[in-house]
């Protein structure tokens, strides 16, 4: 099939590789020039597993341009996946994906064969209505067909949950929901032959596809990211509460996790979550809810718990430190998550920042994310490529994102390198075996003085 893709981001630029590996024609269509050279010689603007030899073994099949009108051209599909960031009363803008819708209906008025406008940026109920109303009042609904097609891939891990979704959504008309099955075919048949990069998952059942309404699929997508937040606010307030009686969160994650209904994903406790997605979401259903007139008290909870969440660690370490004031305290990792560079809602500024206040001298680490952290970060925290560096003469290390460098350091190395070995754990992360040669604080554990 010949696609469009409008919007380069995770979600598009991913879309539009994977799409392309799997056989379809693609044209790749970014307003950012800069980014579009940038892809055009090969390079992939964001830090993110096996993009870059995808899109080299895709070849001719996908190419990039900044005119958006004309890379409509003769598309059968056109797939809308640009940015809904969060306004600041949490509702979610728009604006980007109607500019989006309206260049996309001049391409359209200019070909004669019929097109399906696929959403794949979240966007509240009603929005896919919206689209349609769009063309209708350009008199070019009769070949202009509205699909929602929700995306739930994770950063780092973006190309292999694309071809291994755990399911599709295809909301719309049945036209619609007939093309997507075609478009993403491949990826539904057992026999698909994988890229050496992301072998099939052993015993990976078949992918299901849901053929539903418009409103059903945009929803859905809210549901499925707040009930992930859910899920780790609920393990963290039982972390919190693990604290106060002396249990300990990681024996009540097993617990609860074996339950299959219930599931062992995200239920990791630690900080709270991050990132583009779940902080923004969560807010924008609880604004749609609001709109409609629907008070969603469970979400207001789930939102409040996580804000307070990161500051966990800066109690904890005001408790292992005495007083937080001219101490040398490394913070481990800055990006949201680990094989990511992205800073949106990284917990790391906000705790850096209530460091700062209360007067500790911090030094920031990352692997990846230090070029994206510089501009965010005050400008009294220092920061360093150098791990050992990071580390010379701390009096506390505080474990933020989960990197595997932070993790095989080795307890022991942590001792030797900082002047007390007080490590705080923001994700109940560091191997068992190295814990007992530091003063270690989890969230939601006892913590364990040194031997
Ligand atoms: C999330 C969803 O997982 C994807 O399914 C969805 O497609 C995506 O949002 C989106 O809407 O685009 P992502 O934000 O990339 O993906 O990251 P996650 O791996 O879900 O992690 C989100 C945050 O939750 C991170 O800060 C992570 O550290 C935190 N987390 C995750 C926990 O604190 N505990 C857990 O048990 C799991």
């Amino acid at each position: 099939m010949k696609v469009t893709v409008i919007g380069t981001g995770y979600v598009g630029l991913t879309t539009g590789i994977c799409l392309a590996y799997i056989g379809h024609e693609v044209v790749c269509a970014d307003t950012n020039e800069s980014k579009v050279r940038q892809l055009r010689d090969g390079h992939i603007p964001i830090y993110e597993y096996g993009l870059p030899e995808m899109l080299a073994a895709s070849g001719e099949r996908i190419r990039f341009t900044a005119q958006c009108r004309q890379a409509v051209g003769t598309a059968d599909i056109v797939i809308l996946a640009v940015g809904t960031p969060a306004k600041a009363e949490g509702a979610p803008e728009l604006a980007y994906l109607y500019a989006a819708m309206e260049t996309v209906l001049d391409g359209i008025a200019e070909k004669q064969t019929p097109t399906l406008v696929v959403n794949k940026s979240t966007v509240p109920v009603g929005t896919g209505d919206k689209l349609a109303a769009m063309a209708a009042s350009r008199g070019i609904s009769h070949r202009v067909e509205i699909a929602s097609n929700p995306e739930f891939l994770r950063q780092g891990s973006a190309m292999p949950d694309t071809l291994y979704p755990e399911r599709i959504v295809a909301g719309g008309s049945p036209t619609a929901q007939a093309a997507l099955k075609e478009l993403y075919g491949p990826l539904l048949r057992q026999d698909f032959s994988p890229p050496a990069l992301a072998p099939r998952p052993p015993g990976l059942a078949s992918v299901p596809f849901f053929a539903v309404d418009l409103k059903s699929a945009e929803l859905g997508k809210y549901a499925a990211n707040a009930f992930l937040a859910m899920k780790i606010s609920f393990i963290n307030e039982m972390a919190n509460l693990c604290d106060r009686v002396g249990a300990d969160v990681s024996e009540i994650a097993g617990i609860l996790g074996s339950d299959s209904r219930i599931g062992k994903a995200f239920l990791q406790a630690g900080i709270g979550y991050g990132g583009s997605c779940f902080p923004k979401d969560t807010k924008a259903l609880h604004h749609i809810a609001g709109t409609s007139g629907y008070d969603f008290k469970l979400l207001s909870s789930v939102i409040e718990v996580n804000r307070f969440q990161k500051y966990v660690l800066v109690g904890k370490l005001r408790s292992a430190l005495g007083a937080l004031d001219g101490r040398r305290v490394t913070i481990l990792g800055l990006t949201f998550k680990p094989e990511t560079d992205d800073m949106r809602e990284a917990p790391s500024l906000p705790i850096i920042e209530a460091l700062l206040a209360e007067g500790a001298c911090v030094t920031a680490h990352d692997p990846v994310g230090l070029p994206a952290a510089k501009a965010l970060l005050p400008a009294e925290a220092k920061t360093t490529t150098n791990l050992d560096e990071a580390l010379q003469d701390a009096d506390a290390a505080v474990l933020v994102t989960e990197w595997p460098v932070y993790l095989n350091y080795g307890g022991r190395t942590y001792r030797q390198r900082m002047r007390q070995p007080i490590f705080v754990d923001g994700r109940n992360a560091l191997p068992v075996s190295d814990r007992g040669w530091l003063d270690y604080y989890g969230v939601g554990m006892r913590a364990l003085p040194s031997a």
